[in-house]
């Protein structure tokens, strides 16, 4: 992992950092319905670097984004929305600022006081964000003294305030950004082998890069959802009326001979649970080996024996990461794969013989279903990011910070 500073740095860096305005690039892009947010999860994320900057005496300023307002205002989509979860999380007032450069965020500079807390307005407000415009980044950077990236989850985006800052100020990864690339260091990056990936979810169309690059990364890549039928196709199983995307099969082919050649076991269920309608406890419901699902059916999860199998599998290994679910886990009991696999990690992780990590929001959803998601090593709460991560891309807003 390339060296990147931390707030531990700070104060051989800058000396007493009290009274010194912080410019803190968080990821506020949180769930919200009817004006209320409904899963504060991102910004208990960033408790950690807030309480650490105030308790020493840094004036705070959140930068964010939240939604996709493509430069323009617009009142849906401003910050000042997010101020009252922000305070309630954080217990204490939090000032709200609708600009995020130029007089009036250097008068609520002014007014902050050591130790306070303010939200800039929705970064993507600005034009020059997405741009990632130099010009902008200065204009933000003028009422700041150093900048603090503690936005993993927005880090795949080369934007003025995850990347563009990093050039203009003094810059530091938050404590919510360390944990994230420390784990994910110790399941990519330096693993301890073997490592195990698994990669569930619809479609192979939108995890081919991730699955081409694991492959030449792990000892066992374990496919599961919807993605494996297409897999099961490639190997001439007939799969039904499964979702499976035909049209990929070569594809998925050339991908299991990267594994063969990369000495990956990839591991397809070879037992699987099958309906002729996706609806919760159907009464055609059944197990079967995958060689004899009916034209009129359709696979949506992994049957009990393949799961003790990919169970079997993992017991062998030291890392796992995961990332999509094994089969229709939203619905019962198309869950039950998912949910059994994912307690056989988080057993072997509490044994200590496993780190596992997982990501990505419909990964987070399930574990949380199967309620073991505090047993994992570690959970990610980025989606995007964690995908492009584990493609192999380099990040802009990680490589700023380690530039
Ligand atoms: C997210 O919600 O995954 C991040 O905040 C990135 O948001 P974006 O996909 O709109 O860039």
């Amino acid at each position: 992992m390339s060296a990147f500073k931390t707030l531990d740095d700070l104060g051989d860096d800058l000396g007493d950092v009290a009274g010194k305005v912080a410019l803190v690039r968080v990821d506020l892009n949180l769930p919200m319905q009817d004006g209320v947010v409904t899963d504060e999860t991102r910004i208990r994320a960033a408790l950690p670097t807030i309480n650490d900057l105030t308790a020493k005496g840094a004036k705070v300023l959140l930068l964010a984004h939240f939604g996709r307002p493509k430069g323009e205002r617009n009142s849906q989509m401003s910050l000042s929305m997010v101020v009252g979860a922000v305070e309630k999380v954080l217990g204490k007032e939090v000032m709200f600022v609708p600009e995020i450069a130029g007089d009036v965020v250097a008068q609520a500079v002014g007014i902050l006081k050591s130790g306070d807390v303010a939200i800039l307005e929705n970064t993507r407000f600005w034009k020059g964000e997405e741009k990632n415009d130099p010009e902008l980044a200065k204009a933000i950077a003028a009422n700041g003294d150093f900048y603090v990236n503690d936005a993993f989850s927005a880090a795949h985006r080369a934007h003025a305030t995850t990347e563009g800052l990093a050039h203009v100020l003094p810059a530091y990864a938050g404590r919510s950004m360390q944990a994230e690339l420390e784990a994910l260091d110790k399941a990519l990056g330096s693993p301890e082998k073997p490592v195990a990936a698994l990669v569930g979810g619809a479609k192979v169309s939108s995890k081919l890069d991730v699955l081409t690059h694991l492959v030449k990364q792990v000892d066992h890549l374990m496919i599961g959802g919807g993605m494996a039928n297409t897999f099961l196709a490639a190997k001439g199983v007939d799969v039904g009326k499964s979702l499976c995307e035909h049209d990929l099969v070569d594809t998925a082919n050339a991908i299991l001979a990267a594994a063969d050649e990369s000495g990956c076991t990839v591991h397809l269920p070879y037992e699987v649970v099958v309906s002729k309608e996706f609806a919760a406890n159907p009464a055609s419901l059944r197990t079967c080996n995958v060689h004899e699902v009916a034209a009129d059916e359709m696979i949506l999860d992994a049957g009990p024996l393949a799961v003790e199998a990919l169970a079997d599998a993992l017991k062998t290994c030291r890392t796992l990461v995961w990332n999509g679910p094994l089969g229709a886990f939203e619905m019962e009991p198309f869950d039950a794969g998912t949910v059994a696999l994912a307690r056989t990690a988080a057993a072997l992780t509490i044994e200590g013989t496993l780190t596992s990590v997982a990501g990505g929001g419909d990964t987070v959803a399930a574990l949380n279903h199967a309620g073991v998601a505090k047993d994992f090593s570690y959970i990610s709460t980025a989606g995007g990011a964690f995908l492009e991560w584990m493609e192999g891309k380099e990040l802009p807003g990680v490589a700023a910070l380690s530039a």
